[in-house]
């Protein structure tokens, strides 16, 4: 794969293998997109001052998390409609992940299930769970997840009201997908991707189709706006924590306030985040909120990180401000949608040694050391 070695070479490869809609799904963000750039801006703002003449030196990236040790710090975040992007994505996305000792993380409007995932994963998986309005419905997904092999439990807490999308209105993208002229214009210049939809099917909400009443809901993203929004408030927290017995981490953490709550209310992890620049255009880089956060509860508990991550270097550089785990949306869907079977592979395979060589550059044996490399 070398005429692939970065993640933007695989964005730029994605965007010419799936149709426009399945494009403008993943790579939109919402607004004037200026809190996906704000992102990738403030991540290269920060700098290293590298140490050198340490003689012979073997960067260790094993990171143990919950009592589990991953072969680096850096997973696999939730990405929903996975299937849209790149059929077969989440099936994929689990064999990376068990492949390479790291985490993987299931969104609860995946377009795999859970029972099928889970085993897929091996013990690397991890779900997320959009709060449902409904107390039986949430019982019954928490209950499927462990049942289904996932060790911890990512509750998402910014998306308290579904956001604007204004390209993915003007793309039409839908669930599932409306077979329409636009649709098969868009699909027959992508054989790649067609190829694979016919092989794998419609992208479908397979963890959610036994929930919906086929006869009273048209489709599953009315059943999906109309059930797991909105509803996310530290009481409800308190009950998710009661139910789920293993490690509990919340996700889309801007405010050390929220911070602290969270950890009161019994997390075991806080994951900073603003869900790479999808949910509000003027919100503040995640990397930028990530400093007071740790400040604020780095003792008690790990803080994770995403939003913007497209080298290994960003991992570093999050590391370095007090991360303790780094997760990745898009490049991993470009990895998918760029190679196929072994495209999320690949991208962790770019985003590792990129971490390693950043490492080797500044004189860092061990990820903690990253710290003190910043300037
Ligand atoms: C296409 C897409 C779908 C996503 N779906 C979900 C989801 O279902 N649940 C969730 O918690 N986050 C979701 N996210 C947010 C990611 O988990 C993560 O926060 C974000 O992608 C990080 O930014 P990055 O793409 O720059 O790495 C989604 C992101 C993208 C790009």
């Amino acid at each position: 794969m070398d005429d692939l070695p970065a993640i933007a070479d695989l964005e730029r490869r994605a965007k010419r293998r799936i149709p426009h809609f399945s494009w403008e799904y993943l790579a939109s963000g919402t607004g004037t997109e200026e809190a996906v750039r704000h992102n990738l801006a403030a991540l290269a703002a920060i700098k290293f001052v590298p140490q050198l003449m340490k003689g012979p030196l073997e960067p260790v990236t094993e990171t143990e998390m919950f009592g589990v040790t991953y072969a680096a710090p850096i997973g696999i975040a939730p990405v929903g409609l996975t299937g849209l992007i790149w059929p077969g994505a989440d099936e994929l996305l689990a064999k990376a992940a068990a492949s390479r000792q790291i985490p993987y993380v299931l969104s609860t409007v995946g377009t795999e299930k859970p029972e099928v995932a889970g085993p897929n994963a091996e013990g690397m998986g991890w779900f997320q769970l959009y709060p449902p309005r409904d107390d039986a419905l949430r019982k019954d997904l928490i209950e499927r997840a462990a049942n289904s092999g996932f060790t911890a439990l990512v509750v998402t807490a910014d998306v308290p009201a579904a956001s604007r999308r204004e390209r993915q209105r003007k793309a039409r993208v839908r669930v599932p997908p409306v077979i329409g002229p636009l649709l098969v214009a868009q699909s027959a210049i992508r054989p790649a991707w067609s190829r694979e939809i016919l092989r794998r099917g419609m992208p479908r909400f397979r963890g959610l189709e036994q929930y919906i009443d086929a006869a009273t809901m048209k489709n599953t993203a009315g059943f999906v706006g109309a059930n797991l929004g909105g509803t996310l408030s530290f009481e409800y927290l308190a009950k998710v924590r009661e139910q789920w017995e293993g490690p509990l981490v919340v996700k889309g953490i801007l405010d050390p306030d929220d911070a602290q709550r969270c950890v009161d209310t019994g997390a075991d992890a806080v994951q900073v985040s603003n869900h790479g620049g999808r949910q509000l255009d003027g919100s503040i880089a995640a990397i930028d909120a990530l400093p007071a956060i740790v400040d604020r509860i780095g003792g008690a508990v790990p803080v994770f990180f995403d939003s913007g991550v497209r080298d290994g270097i960003d991992v570093a550089r999050a590391l370095a401000l007090g991360a303790s785990f780094v997760f990745c949306g898009r490049a991993f869907m470009f990895g998918l949608a760029a190679i196929g079977d072994d495209g999320a592979k690949h991208a962790y395979d770019i985003l590792h040694e990129g971490l390693v060589n950043v490492m080797a550059q500044t004189g860092c044996a061990t990820l903690s050391e990253l710290a003190d490399r910043l300037v």
